[in-house]
């Protein structure tokens, strides 16, 4: 299996000087095809900046992210933005859906703002919303969606330019219990169907123990459970 993410001695600090706090010290960790990983760890632990720099979207202070087995530190923005369309997808604790697109609208725009042919985009996301239990609710509103429904319509926008890697930060952490258990369910259920590794953080050992790998961060270091 091939690794999709990986980081070699990766640190992170906020700040400098007197005010400089050490959130992530010197990691190694690899994710490979079709994996399913968890990190745990308190919260303000660092777990959403390390997404953040994994994704790219943050640089380290100290060492390398690779994507797709390409070193990103020495691309440009628009370079980086590439590789990360194509090869990631995300999940949020909030859904970030845009308040006057309908469902269906929501789920196409990361092939939309990509040129991609709008009446396939559209298909596409019409089968996608259908995979996620949404075909009643394509032309719906986020006000018109109940919190779980949201966040079946951020998966299913997360996963229509089928990613390599779905990358959930906290993604049932808003929901009540049942609705959290359908969506892992939905989740695990489209990393096996679309064999697409994922990389979930959370707080919630019952989430992590559906997972294939749990790694816990701890004082900047994660170690394996
Ligand atoms: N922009 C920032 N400037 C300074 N410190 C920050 C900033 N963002 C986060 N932090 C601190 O970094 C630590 C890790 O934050 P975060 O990655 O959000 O944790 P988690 O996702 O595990 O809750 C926390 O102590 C937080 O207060
Ligand atoms: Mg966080």
């Amino acid at each position: 299996m091939s690794n999709i993410l990986e980081c070699r001695s990766l640190s992170f600090n906020y700040g400098d000087g007197n005010s400089k706090t050490s959130v992530l010290k010197n990691l190694d960790f690899r994710v490979k095809t079709e994996e399913r990983i968890a990190i745990i760890g308190q919260s303000g632990c660092g777990k959403s900046t390390l997404l953040n720099l994994l994704a790219g979207l943050d640089m380290p202070s100290q060492g390398e992210v690779l994507i797709d087995n390409k070193n990103i530190a020495n691309m440009k923005e628009r370079q980086r933005t590439e590789l990360r369309a194509k090869n990631l997808g995300f999940v949020y604790q909030f859904h970030h859906l845009l308040k006057d697109f309908s469902a269906i609208y929501n789920t196409a725009l990361p092939l939309l703002i990509n040129d991609f042919d709008k009446n396939e985009a559209l298909t596409k996301a019409e089968n996608i919303l259908k995979k996620v239990g949404l075909e009643s609710r394509t032309n719906h509103k986020p006000s018109e969606l109940s919190g779980g429904e949201r966040q079946r319509v951020a998966i299913a926008r997360a996963m229509i330019t089928e990613p390599a890697c779905l990358l959930a930060d906290e993604p049932t952490g808003n929901l009540d219990e049942r609705n959290a258990k359908d969506i892992l369910d939905l989740i695990i259920e489209l990393n096996s169907n679309q064999h697409t590794a994922l990389l979930i953080v959370t707080h919630d050992l019952s989430i992590a123990n559906k997972m294939s790998r749990q790694l816990e961060l701890t004082d900047g270091h994660l170690n394996e459970r």
